[in-house]
């Protein structure tokens, strides 16, 4: 992880419940902090890139969240979408200190809308 980010703390991990999501308003639009069942944080843009659909509001599985528009699948770390689809959301480095999920908001990388880049 780069050490040059600056990490801003945006609220606990047990504020995540499991398996969901809770959004954090920044800079950057809405951010969806995602939780998994094995306690792993990722931090995606809430807006899927197929049509802009809740990210925060699918199913989370895995390192994945099925869109609950249109049931795309979007891996939690990098935000692309899972194939056949092609897109990615924009996503944000995340960490978990002593229970505190810090996002490296300097380093949000935006999303693209279908061009298959992350
Ligand atoms: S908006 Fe997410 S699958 Fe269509």
């Amino acid at each position: 992880m780069d050490q040059s980010i600056s990490w801003i703390t945006v609220g606990s991990v047990e504020d995540i419940p499991r398996q969901g999501s809770r959004v954090v308003r920044t800079a950057y639009g809405d951010i969806a902090l995602f939780r998994t069942v094995a306690d792993e944080v990722y931090a995606l843009e809430d807006r899927c890139p197929h049509a802009g659909g809740p990210l925060s509001q699918g199913i989370v599985h895995g390192a994945r969240v099925t869109c609950p528009l249109h049931s795309w699948v979007i891996d939690l770390a990098s935000g692309e979408a899972v194939g056949p689809d092609e897109g990615c959301a924009g996503h944000c480095p995340v960490r978990v200190v002593d229970g505190a999920v810090q996002l490296g908001l300097a380093a949000f990388r935006p999303g693209c809308g279908g061009c298959g880049h992350g």
